[in-house]
């Protein structure tokens, strides 16, 4: 039986899930953010020691929802709405080793993005795995437009070491270079690295030192984002230490190039999947 338990951390308000056997998953109200997720006695994501934790700015860790908007593709802020707003955990589902999070058009949403919308985040926890599931739900008269991302940010015990499998063949694009190629058999990281890949149909594999993780997704989404910013960008990240990108890598569910459209009253449902092996 999971327990669902309300905590906070580093002062806001958060939603915490733990099975018996020790896993736990915390969730921030901001941004429906997972701050943390525990399994084999490790943490399994990065959460920056750098952050604001004012309610607002993003949170440089865990896994942000990005929503409408990938990164700079649009007029909205970097990597949309929902990681800077409130999200509001609906009590239901807890007792199902799920907990859902809501967020509906608001004052705030509308004065940049004029649409109505009803978007969850729904976090399942279950012995070694984690689910990560977005519902967008247009309650608009006209079509949504949107791209996005849950945002992963993968701990890892050193990114000179770590590996990520899967993506050969798949077409890439190195956003560092602006070169566009097909992802090699493996995928090693040695500064700088940000790129986007076309979806693979089967599982991601990250070996990340001392474990290695399954990384599945829906095939709702277009796109895989590889993203670790490196030492001299990360130098220029307020919110992160100077060796932060040493201890984490980003392997993103996206949606970045075309956007989904969905139609009047109709629904969109996005999902990454974590397992230890
Ligand atoms: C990645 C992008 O998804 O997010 C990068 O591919 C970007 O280009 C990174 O730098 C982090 O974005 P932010 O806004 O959280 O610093």
């Amino acid at each position: 039986m999971v327990v669902c338990t309300e905590e906070t951390f580093a002062g806001q308000p958060c939603r915490r899930l733990t099975l018996p056997g020790g896993d736990s998953v915390l969730v921030a109200l901001q941004g429906a953010h997972v701050l943390s997720w525990r399994s084999g006695g490790r943490e399994l994501l990065y959460l920056s020691p750098r952050n604001v934790w004012d309610g607002r700015s993003a949170i440089r860790g865990g896994v942000p929802v990005c929503f409408p908007q990938f990164n700079q593709r649009g007029p909205l802020p970097k990597h949309g709405l929902a990681r800077n707003s409130t999200w509001q955990a609906l009590s239901s589902t807890q007792d199902q080793g799920a907990l859902t999070l809501e967020w509906r058009d608001d004052d705030a949403s509308r004065a940049l993005w004029p649409q109505r919308f009803t978007a969850r985040l729904t976090v399942a926890l279950t012995p070694g795995a984690l689910r990560v599931t977005l519902d967008v739900d247009n309650t608009d008269a006209q079509p949504l437009a949107f791209s996005g991302a849950l945002h992963t940010y993968f701990a890892v015990d050193d990114i000179a070491q770590a590996s990520l499998h899967g993506l050969a063949e798949q077409a890439e694009w190195d956003a560092v270079a602006d070169r566009h190629g097909v992802a090699a058999d493996v995928l090693r990281f040695a500064g700088e690295f940000d790129r986007v890949y076309a979806a693979a149909s089967r599982p991601l594999l990250l070996d990340a030192g001392g474990h290695r993780l399954r990384i599945a997704q829906s095939e709702s989404w277009g796109q895989h984002v590889v993203w670790n910013p490196g030492a001299d960008k990360c130098a220029t990240l307020a919110d992160m230490p100077a060796d932060g990108h040493r201890r984490m890598l980003c392997v993103e569910a996206a949606q970045v190039y075309a956007p989904v459209v969905v139609p009047s009253g109709a629904q969109w449902r996005g999902w990454q999947h974590l397992s230890l092996v």
